[in-house]
């Protein structure tokens, strides 16, 4: 017997699951074809008894549905929103499509605003998802696995199932929620039906872990309750093994603070001067290699450890030149050193390397494999007591340091070069480049090198609101996955 809607509206669709997006657009694009117009639809999900027989109309002989592409990834997104209202929604937006098809770009439109916000919601419970999912173990040797018991506010375990695969792909694993659950046996994922929590282990041995790791990265003096509060709700406490550490370590939070700021250090690392002191022996301008001769990668990197071209080398440790093949394919090019650059004389191996190599890795792109450099080799700062603030080099140094740049390229005549930035942008092109607007673009300069332009790593590290920060990632990974594939073409 269908509900009783069914028989008011003209078309009754039934989904077969609360995330059956294929079912979804299927008979969207049946109806939409066929001019039914939103207000004739009820929308339905039939859990469990299968795709329903459909009393769609089929689609209309040599016609077709143009739907710009941005929308289907908002609407897969939001599908995964727990508001049931959210088929007729996007149906609606679809419709309203054919013939306004800057929709989503009008912010102000009720429409396009409760599509964002459901998008939000969905994403910030992803994040939740990937940063409070705690796994207790079960079983010994052969029978080792792992469960986890998790409540999310919308439907998005199939959508980040694949987020713990990649990373607990060595576990056998089983995340439970009241809605759906996902099972990993070390080869294959497999989506199922929902749990009761009491399905889920209580206690194991790795809670004492997580309560040790947890107390010790637990910075007193950055304590904000209310953030705190906001960025691990205290729905998701109960759940977490180290929680109960939360409410002590508060407690004691200004106490530690006072005490930690005490032990702080009065002088500068001695290390600063030692590294400096040993890369800049007192040399005359004129006895330093310009590197015009350096007939390798090897040679260019020695040529420009005593790299004059413009004044930041007085300042940093060292200069920070590229790595990676000789024969590179791509260059991905940053926009300087940073601050554990300069003492390392590695690019890329701070905080914006660390993201970098967690998504190129995420991509599948393998970071030995690729020469990573930067647009200015030397690291550019304001002392602030101790603390050295990154400073943007302005166009005169980007303008100098290409004369290094160019050389890397013409030595490892690369097919591909990533510019991570504008600054990276700017050296490549020699001109400025929006880079948000144009990331994810390939531009292919008069000498027939293809640039690709996408944004700095450290831009990710920048975002405050955890659930943009997760869906500018995402952003960045989608780039990577696309330099994979321009790698191989
Ligand atoms: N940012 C850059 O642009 N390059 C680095 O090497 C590190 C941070």
């Amino acid at each position: 017997m269908p509900p009783a809607e069914l028989k008011l509206a003209r078309y009754g669709v039934l989904l077969e699951s609360e995330t059956d997006f294929a079912g979804w657009r299927d008979a969207a694009r049946r109806l939409a074809l066929n001019e039914v117009r939103p207000e004739d639809i009820s929308w339905h999900v039939a859990a469990g008894s299968g795709r329903p027989p459909s009393d769609l109309p089929a689609v209309p002989d040599g016609v077709q549905l143009v739907v710009p592409r941005d929308f289907i990834e908002h609407a897969e997104t939001a599908f995964c929103h727990s508001d049931p209202s959210r088929f007729a929604l996007l149906y609606r937006m679809l419709w309203r499509l054919r013939t306004e098809p800057k929709l989503l770009a009008i912010a102000s439109d009720p429409d396009t605003r409760r599509l964002e916000a459901m998008e939000k919601a969905v994403r910030r419970d992803s994040h939740q998802m990937h940063a409070f999912v705690r796994f207790r173990k079960i079983g010994d040797g052969d029978e080792e696995r792992y469960v986890a018991w998790f409540e999310p506010d919308h439907f998005i375990v199939e959508r980040n199932a694949d987020f713990f695969v990649r990373r607990f792909t060595g576990m056998r694993w089983t995340i439970l929620t009241p809605h759906t659950s996902a099972d990993w046996d070390g080869e294959r994922l497999a989506i199922g039906p929902g749990a009761a929590k009491g399905d889920a282990p209580e206690q194991d041995d790795t809670e004492a872990l997580w309560r040790t790791y947890f107390e010790n990265i637990f910075n007193p003096a950055r304590l904000k309750v209310k953030a705190m509060q906001k960025e691990m709700p205290k729905k998701y406490w109960r759940n977490l093994p180290e929680a109960s550490l939360i409410p002590e370590l508060i407690a004691g939070a200004d106490k530690a603070a006072t005490e930690m700021i005490a032990r702080m250090p009065t002088i500068p690392a001695p290390h600063h001067a030692k590294v400096q002191a040993k890369h800049w022996p007192k040399r005359e301008p004129a006895e330093v290699s310009q590197g015009d001769e350096a007939s390798s990668i090897s040679e260019l990197r020695e040529a420009a450890k005593g790299c004059r071209r413009c004044p930041l080398w007085r300042d940093a440790t060292q200069t920070v030149f590229g790595e990676g093949p000789d024969d590179a394919k791509v260059i991905f090019v940053g926009e300087q050193p940073g601050d554990q650059e300069d003492l390392a004389s590695k690019p890329f191996v701070g905080p914006a390397g660390k993201v970098f190599d967690a998504i190129l890795d995420d991509a599948g792109v393998d970071r030995q494999k690729v020469y990573v450099t930067n647009a200015v080799k030397h690291f550019k700062f304001e002392p602030r007591g101790k603390r050295r603030i990154h400073s943007k080099p302005n166009a005169g140094e980007v303008q100098a340091c290409r004369w290094w740049i160019d050389r890397e390229f013409t030595l490892i005549k690369p097919d591909l070069a990533v510019a991570l930035g504008a600054t990276a942008a700017l050296s490549l092109l020699g001109k400025a480049i929006p880079v948000t607007r144009m990331r994810g673009q390939v531009i292919e300069r008069e000498d027939g090198l293809r640039v690709f332009i996408t944004i700095h790593p450290s831009f990710i590290l920048r975002i405050q609101e955890a659930a943009e920060k997760d869906a500018e990632r995402e952003r960045f990974l989608t780039d990577m996955r696309q330099v994979k594939r321009l790698m191989t073409t």
